[in-house]
């Protein structure tokens, strides 16, 4: 039964949370885990807000079970999370660690006796350090070590897990861990980032390949996708929005879905093989899109580097990013536009028709970073006005004809924000970082509200 005001979507609409390894286990030294590129990037001075680290994060290590109890009072069907690959492997290749798949073992077995259904990432950017040393994902041997991993994970979890993600957002860590320094590994490359691009692509349909070769099935990828508007009508300002829009966007869909880059890149891609292509395009079952925000882009400023999250970019860039004014604002200073995701999601449909399995929304959310009032509790409307917006929003995509199976919240739990630290709360449930002590906030008791309300009589 709806309820008024819940957006209504189907009855077997997937409803979920998302979160991340190194964002909130905590315990790195622990269970034979070895280290990460961002065990190594915390460590570097200046690089994280207030110095900030994920060795405690939220310790979910030690307080999953606590975690999977708020997610089943939650009510939600599904819960999105990662493998640290070096928890598993500890060097990212060879021996691999029983006590770390042990406690991936507590996890998902916890997680099935909630009735939640895991839907894990295998990689969600902590590059097993020793493969970071040789070169990370600009190295084309990492895909090789990738699909490795996935072998040894999907081989051991198969018959539990029903839905697999192989990468999260390669172009987050292209565009900021190899080029523009603002993530783990730290390098400036600009346009020379590409290269880890297109291994992790290839790495991604290795995955796929390796995973189902093992008996794993239903699985898709997390691409990180944000509708590109164009500063003006004027030519500089389109053909600086399209080039963005190939960079951001199409380069990280395109290969996967139709089996070719956008041509425009040409020039930037070193020659990929026609073998390399055929492995990126191996069919997925579906097709997961992290969005937050649109973006809007001109030609290059003079002289003035554009921001991201603070950080400035190198001003030589063929493009800028310009700020989206006449919209709220999260606390991460992100426009808040719901319109655009309807608007992104109705343009993939028209760019890839029949080729474009169904779509899964891995995360979408806020940084709103209010903490608990007097009485305990935390009101947090704007996240609930947020993600409400969006939630509309993408069944007004949904009635436009796009085949959207589910909605995983970014994030059930505060936690490590990447090169924000702790900065930005992006919580259902609100994380006290000097206890570890998990309030639920308002934004909790909607989600669950919606979930109640969008199962029907039957489900109830
Ligand atoms: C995405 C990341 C996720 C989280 C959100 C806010 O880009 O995949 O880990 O940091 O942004």
């Amino acid at each position: 039964m709806d309820k008024p005001g819940f957006p209504s979507f189907p009855p077997d609409f997937v409803w979920g949370v998302s979160t991340a390894s190194y964002q909130i286990e905590g315990a790195v030294k622990e269970g034979g885990r070895g280290p990460s590129s961002w065990d190594a990037f915390v460590a570097e001075p200046g690089r994280i807000a207030n110095g900030d680290t994920g060795e405690v994060a939220c310790d979910h290590y030690h307080r999953y079970p606590e975690d999977i109890g708020l997610m089943k009072e939650l009510g939600v069907d599904a819960y999105r999370f990662s493998f640290s690959w070096s928890r598993i492997q500890p060097d990212g290749s060879g021996a691999v660690n029983a006590d770390g798949l042990a406690f991936y073992d507590r996890l998902v077995d916890g997680l099935l006796d909630a009735g939640i259904t895991p839907s894990p990432t295998l990689f969600h950017w902590d590059t097993p350090l020793e493969l970071e040393q040789a070169g990370g994902w600009l190295n084309r041997d990492t895909a090789r070590r990738f699909a490795d991993y996935a072998e040894i994970v999907g081989g051991h979890f198969a018959d539990r897990i029903p839905r697999w993600i192989t990468i999260n957002e390669p172009v987050v860590l292209t565009m900021l861990g190899y080029g523009a320094g603002i993530h783990a590994p730290g390098l400036s490359l600009g346009f020379d980032a590409l290269p880890a691009a297109h291994h992790l692509l290839l790495g991604h349909g290795l995955g796929v390949q390796a995973l189902r070769a093992v008996g794993a099935s239903t699985i898709g990828i997390a691409n990180n996708h944000a509708a590109t508007w164009p500063a003006s009508e004027h030519e500089e300002d389109l053909q600086a929005a399209s080039l963005y829009d190939n960079i951001a966007n199409w380069i990280f869909a395109d290969p996967i879905l139709t089996g070719s880059y956008p041509e425009e890149l040409a020039p930037f891609l070193p020659p990929v093989p026609d073998s390399d292509l055929a492995i990126i395009s191996t069919p997925i079952d579906w097709y997961g899109i992290n969005s937050y925000n649109p973006a809007l882009v001109g030609a290059p400023t003079a002289g003035e580097a554009a921001l991201v999250d603070g950080h400035e970019l190198d001003a030589s860039l063929p493009f800028s990013l310009r700020e989206i004014e006449g919209y709220p604002r999260t606390d991460f200073d992100w426009p808040v536009v719901p319109e655009a995701l309807t608007e992104l999601l109705v343009g993939f449909k028209e760019r890839y028709g029949e080729k474009l399995p169904p779509i899964y929304i891995t995360e979408n959310g806020a940084a709103i970073n209010v903490g608990p009032d007097a009485d305990g509790r935390v009101r947090d409307q704007r996240r609930i006005d947020y993600t409400d917006s969006h939630l509309h929003a993408l069944k007004a995509a949904m009635d436009a004809g796009v085949d959207v199976r589910g909605y995983f919240h970014w994030s059930l739990l505060d936690n490590f924000e990447w090169a924000a630290g702790y900065s930005q709360r992006f919580g259902l449930v609100h994380i006290d970082y000097a206890t570890a002590k998990r309030t639920p906030k308002d934004s909790y008791f909607w989600y669950q509200e919606l979930i109640k309300a969008n199962k029907g009589p039957l489900q109830q």
